[in-house]
């Protein structure tokens, strides 16, 4: 699916993100598996992640997020009306996530639920806000992306064990007078979906109990290096822009090496691309919130900046976004 921007202007007005206390070394992990700093380092470019603690699930992580992007918005949560939350770790499949956030936040007209997409959830998240909005049907919009993919890991697997962390971000999104999305493009190939897994998680029965994610690393590699560059590639062409045009280039943080591989494919200009795979891992739904929060804190992002962002994971699926940031002073009617 591929389109451009139609009906009111959409943009990012808040943005709040969250990880666990609990940092986990590349060191530490040598100690549970058979690896080491120096290799998870050249292959990944990670050195730590966060892990969440045994009582902290989904929502724990995210409601501190969701909060920060309300108070970055200036809003109070009772006046959202739409929350979608994407995650692969929900708490447990009902009640949803989502519906248990707005619950704690206090949203009593709002609509909630969960969004599967894999690590693409936050991108397939915001395209489906920002349609609800464009369209009149919602006025604001909360949007979670996390994962606690510590979780569900198979801590005795070290080649998906180094890769992945914990964490959360969330999003507001608004009418806007200015700036704010331009288009989006999403995918799915279901045909490769074998090879980033979570068997036994749902009502398919399998042979061995134990469900925990399994990844065929080498497939997910071609992949993620194949449509981080087309989906980048097609969404500028729709928006009519070129890669000159993007000041910050947001991609998912997954692999150092995955990243480098579609800005130089992509023709990234030096200086543009935002990397924090090496202090937080791979988020999953977090990773892009998480990416957008690093940018802006460096003063990267800001009023006018043209920001790709593009997500790859289970599904497999793909999706990218185009957005000329805003500040609070475009917020149509407040
Ligand atoms: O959101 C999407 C999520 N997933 C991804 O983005 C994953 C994409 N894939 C990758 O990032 C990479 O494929 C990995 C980092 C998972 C693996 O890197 P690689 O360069 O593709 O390594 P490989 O799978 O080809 O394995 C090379 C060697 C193997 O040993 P042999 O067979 O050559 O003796 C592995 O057993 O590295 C070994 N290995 C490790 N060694 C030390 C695999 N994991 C580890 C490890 N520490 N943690």
């Amino acid at each position: 699916m591929i389109g451009t921007a139609s009906g009111r202007r959409i943009g990012i007005t808040g943005l709040g993100v969250h990880v666990p206390e609990r940092v986990l070394t590349n060191h530490e992990l040598a100690t549970i598996v058979d690896t080491s700093d120096e290799w998870i380092v050249e292959r990944t470019g990670i050195r730590e992640r966060r892990i969440a603690a045994d009582d902290e699930a989904l929502t724990d992580i995210a409601l501190p997020a969701a909060r920060a992007a309300l108070e970055d918005a200036g809003l109070a949560a009772s006046e959202v009306d739409l929350l979608i939350c994407a995650t692969v770790t929900p708490d447990m499949m009902f009640p949803t996530s989502s519906a248990l956030l707005a619950d704690t936040l206090g949203m009593p007209r709002v609509a909630a639920y969960d969004l599967l997409a894999g690590c693409t959830g936050f991108v397939y998240a915001i395209a489906q806000a920002y349609a609800m909005l464009a369209s009149g049907l919602s006025q604001r919009a909360l949007v979670v992306g996390g994962d606690v993919l510590s979780k569900i890991l198979d801590w005795d697997d070290r080649s998906t064990l180094v890769l992945f962390g914990d964490g959360a971000g969330a999003v507001v999104m608004e009418p806007v007078e200015r700036g704010g999305f331009l288009g989006f493009e999403l995918g799915a190939d279901g045909g490769g979906g074998e090879h980033l897994w979570f068997p036994g998680s749902g009502s398919r029965r399998f042979d061995d109990p134990g469900a925990l994610l399994k990844m065929n690393g080498r497939e997910v590699f071609r992949f993620a290096t194949r449509v981080l560059v087309s989906s980048g590639h097609a969404l500028l062409e729709e928006c009519g822009k070129t890669i000159e045009d993007v000041d910050v280039y947001v991609p998912h943080q997954a692999n150092k090496r995955i990243i480098d591989h579609a800005a130089r494919k992509l023709g990234v200009p030096d200086g543009r691309t935002v990397v924090n795979v090496d202090r937080f891992g791979n988020t999953s739904s977090g990773s892009i919130p998480l990416a957008l929060a690093d940018a802006r804190a460096e003063g990267r992002i800001h009023e006018g900046s043209l920001v790709l962002m593009t997500g790859m994971g289970a599904g497999l699926t793909w999706g990218s976004a185009l957005v000329e940031w805003v500040d609070s002073s475009a917020v149509a009617g407040r």
